[in-house]
C-alpha cells in the first residue's frame, strides 16, 4: 500500500504524453489540471509582448539622440497631447501600468522555473556539468538576469507611475544622472540579454526558424550587441544632459519645446 493511494488507484490512470505535458504524474492523475499549460502560455505571451516592447522602448528613449524636442513630442503624443492640447498624466499611468502588469504576470509565471531547494539547484548544476549545452547556459543567464531585473524594474517604473509628469528630456536626464552610469549600464545589459534570449527561446519553442538554431542564436547575439550599443549611447546622452543641468546650478524645470508638433 503506498502512502498516497492503493495500487489499484495508482495504476488506474497511466498518464499519456499529453497529460505529462500538463504536469500530471502518476500519483495525482486524479487531480490533473490545465493550469501548468495555461501558466506556460501566459509566461510566453507576456514575454513576447515585453520583448516587442523593448524595441519600442529603445526607439522611444533613443529619440533624444535626434534632439530634446523629438523626445518631448513623443512623450506628449503618448500622453494624448494631440487630443486636448495638454499632457494627460492618466494616459501615461495606463500605459506604464499595463507594462508593469505584464512584468508582474511574467515574473509570477516564471517563478515556477526557479529551483526551490538545494537539491533542485544541485541537480541543475550536475546536469549542466554533465552536458554543457549552450541553450542550458542561456537558460542560466535567464535565471540570473531575471533576479537582477526583478530588483531593478520596479525602482524604474514606480517613480514614473507616481509622477508621470517627470517623464521628459530634462527630468529623465537628471534622473539618469542621479542613477549613475554603472546602475544604468547593468540595467541595460540585464534587460537586453533577458529580452533577446527570451525571444530566441520562444522562436525555438514555437519552431519559427525550422531547426536552424545555430544561425538564430548568432542573429540573437548580434541584436543583443546592437541594442546594448544603442542603449549605451542613449544612456550617455541622458547622463550628460543631466550632468550639465545639475552643474549649471539653475533650478531644474520641465523642458519647454521649441517645436511643438501637436499645436
Ligand atoms: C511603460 C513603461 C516604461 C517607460 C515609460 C520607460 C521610460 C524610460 C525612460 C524615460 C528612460 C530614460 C532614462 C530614465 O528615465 O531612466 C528609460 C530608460 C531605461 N529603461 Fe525604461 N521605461 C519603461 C519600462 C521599462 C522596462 C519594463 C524595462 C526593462 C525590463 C526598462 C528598461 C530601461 C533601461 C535599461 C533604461 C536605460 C538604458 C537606455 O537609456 O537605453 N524600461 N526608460
Amino acid at each position: 500500500m503506498s502512502m498516497y493511494s492503493s495500487d489499484q488507484e495508482k495504476y488506474s490512470n497511466v498518464p499519456n504524453s499529453e497529460e505529462i505535458i500538463a504536469g500530471v504524474e502518476l500519483r495525482n492523475a486524479k487531480r490533473k489540471s490545465r493550469w501548468p499549460a495555461i501558466c506556460d502560455v501566459a509566461q510566453s505571451v507576456t514575454g513576447l509582448l515585453l520583448g516587442i516592447f523593448l524595441f519600442c522602448h529603445m526607439a522611444f528613449t533613443s529619440s533624444i539622440q535626434l534632439g530634446k524636442d523629438v523626445f518631448w513630442n513623443l512623450v506628449a503624443f503618448s500622453g494624448g497631447y494631440p487630443i486636448n492640447g495638454e499632457e494627460n498624466a492618466w494616459m501615461h499611468v495606463v500605459l506604464i501600468g499595463a507594462i508593469t502588469l505584464l512584468v508582474i504576470i511574467h515574473a509570477l509565471m516564471a517563478l515556477r522555473r526557479f529551483p526551490t531547494s538545494y537539491r533542485m539547484f544541485h541537480n541543475i548544476k550536475s546536469q549542466y556539468q554533465f552536458i554543457a549545452h549552450r541553450d542550458t547556459t542561456l537558460w542560466i543567464v535567464q535565471i540570473v538576469t531575471a533576479v537582477i531585473l526583478t530588483g531593478m524594474v520596479f525602482p524604474h517604473v514606480t517613480p514614473m507611475l507616481l509622477d508621470p509628469h517627470s517623464i521628459g528630456p530634462n527630468l529623465s536626464s537628471v534622473h539618469t544622472y542621479h542613477n549613475g552610469l554603472v546602475w544604468t549600464f547593468i540595467f541595460l545589459c540585464a534587460t537586453e540579454l533577458h529580452g533577446m534570449i527570451g525571444l530566441y527561446r520562444l522562436a525555438v519553442k514555437w519552431d519559427v526558424c525550422s531547426g536552424n538554431r545555430e544561425a538564430l542564436r548568432k542573429v540573437m547575439y548580434c541584436v543583443v550587441v546592437l541594442m546594448i550599443a544603442c542603449g549605451s549611447m542613449t544612456m550617455w546622452t541622458y547622463y550628460s544632459n543631466g550632468k550639465a543641468l545639475v552643474e549649471s546650478g539653475e533650478p531644474i524645470v520641465k523642458y519647454e519645446p521649441v517645436n511643438n508638433w501637436w499645436k
